[in-house]
């Protein structure tokens, strides 16, 4: 049943049960066997898995009044899905410009990029934003929490956005802040949380549409190692109960290493 079915449809369906509490149980168990797919999605060799970010040959420049300064220099790499990598390399290397261009929040001034299947250089301006809506989710510090929002509001932003139905919004709200722990805080606001908490609700926020990608730049920079660890957790669950593909910058060795892979950038180019 599609998420925007109509209270008729609902009845119709409920009917062909002995009692409404049947029908919800036959769908709680075929929720529950098809997380236990995805969780077995989430653990296999990722190297069977299809490609869902290439890049060739990518190169970015910013002019700084007449000087050109090479941010990304001609970068080739392919990420299957369902991958966790880590992005490392000094500060100034091309982290974030690697990480805006597969979030397609910035264009490259040459090469070509693929994203889930799809050129962003060829797509309007409306498939462009649908496709970092329904298939990005960015845990980047620019986007963090709005302070005036709850944590449950902050959480559902990218939904009401996607025009997601609030009843639906609603579901997942609760069901994402219980999958990294904060449900408790739900009616907080973020000024009321510690870092590690608000990084949790970060990530909720990011996986609200369901995305296939999470991009997160530095999750871990303003948390101690502790909460990091924690972080690099929450990551590797919802890699494996979603098969989401997880991309992630960071400066601390001890994150990286627990990524399938590392990629180290050096002035702009792949080491
Ligand atoms: N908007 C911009 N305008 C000019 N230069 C930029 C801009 N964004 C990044 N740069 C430059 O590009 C290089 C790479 O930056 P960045 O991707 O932010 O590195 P990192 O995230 O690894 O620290 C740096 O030399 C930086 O100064
Ligand atoms: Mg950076």
């Amino acid at each position: 049943m599609a998420g925007n079915a109509t209270s008729q449809q609902i009845d119709e369906f409920i009917s062909l049960f002995d009692s409404p509490l049947d029908a919800v149980k036959t769908i709680a168990a075929h929720v529950r066997s098809s997380r236990r797919e995805l969780s077995q999605k989430g653990t296999q060799n990722t190297r069977d898995t299809p490609v869902i970010v290439s890049m060739e040959h990518v190169s970015r420049s910013y002019k700084v009044g007449k000087q050109s300064i090479m941010a990304l220099n001609d970068v080739s790499l392919s990420i299957n899905e369902g991958e966790i990598v880590a992005i490392t390399g000094a500060s100034g290397s091309g982290k974030s410009t690697l990480l805006q261009m597969i979030g397609c929040l910035d264009k490259p001034t040459q090469g070509q990029i693929m994203i889930d299947g799809k050129d962003p250089s060829r797509l309007s301006d409306g498939k462009l934003s649908e496709l970092r809506q329904k298939t990005i989710g960015f845990v980047f510090q620019s986007f963090y929490l709005q302070p005036f929002l709850k944590l449950d509001q902050n959480v559902s932003v990218p939904a009401m956005f996607a025009r997601t139905p609030i009843r639906d919004i609603d579901l997942a709200v609760t069901s994402l802040l219980e999958q990294v722990g904060i449900n408790e805080y739900r009616q907080h606001f973020p000024k009321e949380l510690s870092g590690g908490q608000i990084q949790r609700a970060a990530i909720a926020r990011a996986l609200i549409n369901q995305p296939k990608i999470i991009l997160a730049d530095e999750p871990t920079g303003n948390l101690d190692s502790t909460n990091g660890n924690a972080i690099i957790e929450l990551f590797k669950k919802i890699r494996s109960d979603f098969g989401t593909t997880v991309i992630i910058v960071t400066h601390d060795e001890h994150i990286a290493q627990q990524a399938d892979r590392i990629i180290v950038l050096k002035d702009g180019a792949i080491l």
